[in-house]
């Protein structure tokens, strides 16, 4: 396989390099790509040095001969350089939230809709947004079973989420309320470390915030239901990595918990973590850096008799980012 990765610098950048190390698939070349602030820069990748990072452009020869292009510098950037990186036959996997809703490209978490990503006319297929990724992987096996009508979600969202300057700002922070000075805030819109920020992206007209009705939206496309409705509160939180979400979902036929339980521990990519006893279940600090979207806290609503109320925790680096891409790429040589 010959692939590039676009936004080789970065936290998502980054983590495809690991994830990467340990794809399936044999990796003839690596091209690494990044603004003016990275070029020339070269990292370790399956024990040897890179070829340096080139400055994107648009050349489109740069990305001539390329299987897969990995993108994962924002959504400006993939759409001001798609037609560039797509120009050579490449299929372009982006990560930024630029594609995700339009027809003709496929939305894809593999466990649940993998086979969207057979079909990509414009040569993209895009990777949710990260909280939706492990938000769909935990909702698809009750959706199957039972079917869902409604979904309501708080999310608690790691510092990562914002990329590598979001995990310094939080970092510094700790470290200048530790020394007793004032902390400085430039990435988030206010204090992170000891604080929650109910406020990630901008605010839209219904009051809602962007990332929320991205998780309204991205979760119709992938599940393919459009008549699930979701309604998210998406909270920032001074975690440093792995996202958590407390999930509670409507059904049209009541759930089992116990069937409920047999369903999430047999669910592709899922694992069970849901002992009623200190530590029984999934938390951020022990999970970051793994693969999986661990649930927990499995139980019926008090409030609903068709409800079922549960808790996830995913590094949204890996699954919710750069593994879910790589997952996507593994798919479709599967099923070429
Ligand atoms: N962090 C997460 O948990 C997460 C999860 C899912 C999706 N995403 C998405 O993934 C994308 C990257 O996020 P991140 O967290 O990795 O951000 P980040 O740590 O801030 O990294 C941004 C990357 O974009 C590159 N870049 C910026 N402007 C560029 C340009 N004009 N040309 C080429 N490269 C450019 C940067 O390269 P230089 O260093 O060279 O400027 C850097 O590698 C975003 O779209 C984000 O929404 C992030």
């Amino acid at each position: 396989m010959k692939i590039a990765i676009v936004g080789a610098s970065g936290a998502v950048g980054q983590e495809f390099l690991r994830v990467l190390s340990d794809a399936r698939f044999n990796i003839e070349e690596l091209r690494l790509f990044g603004s003016s602030r990275s070029a020339g820069r070269r990292y370790d990748f399956r024990g040897r040095l890179t070829d340096p990072v080139v400055e994107l452009s648009d050349n489109g020869g740069a990305f001539a001969g390329l299987d897969y292009v990995f993108v994962s510098a924002g959504a400006d950037v993939s759409r001001r350089y798609s037609e560039t990186i797509t120009s050579g036959g490449a299929l372009m996997i982006d990560n930024s939230s630029a594609f995700r809703m339009c027809d003709d490209v496929p939305l894809v978490v593999p466990e649940v809709n993998g086979a969207d990503a057979l079909v990509a006319p414009r040569g993209i297929i895009a990777n949710p947004n990260c909280t939706t990724i492990q938000m769909v992987v935990a909702l698809a096996p009750i959706h199957r079973q039972w079917g869902i009508r409604r979904v309501h979600v708080a999310t608690y969202q790691a510092a990562s989420g914002a990329g590598a300057s979001g995990m310094e700002e939080l970092e510094q922070q700790s470290r200048q309320l530790a020394a007793g000075e004032k902390p400085v805030v430039k990435k988030f819109v206010s204090q992170l470390a000891f604080n929650l920020i109910p406020h990630i992206d901008v605010f839209t007209d219904n009051g809602y915030t962007r990332e929320e009705m991205k998780m309204y939206y991205e979760s119709k496309k992938i599940m393919h239901a459009p008549d699930m409705d979701v309604s998210a509160t998406c909270v920032r939180v001074p975690v440093m990595r792995a996202h958590s979400e407390a999930i509670w979902v409507e059904t049209e036929k009541p759930v089992d918990v116990d069937e409920a339980r047999r369903a999430f521990a047999e669910a592709p990519g899922v694992v069970l973590i849901d002992r009623h006893e200190a530590c029984g279940y999934p938390q951020p600090l022990d999970l970051a850096g793994t693969d999986p979207v661990y649930i927990g806290r499995v139980r019926a609503d008090l409030a609903n008799p068709c409800g079922l109320s549960f808790w996830t925790v995913a590094d949204q680096i890996r699954k919710g980012a750069a593994l879910n891409a790589v997952q996507i790429a593994e798919y479709i040589e599967r099923h070429r």
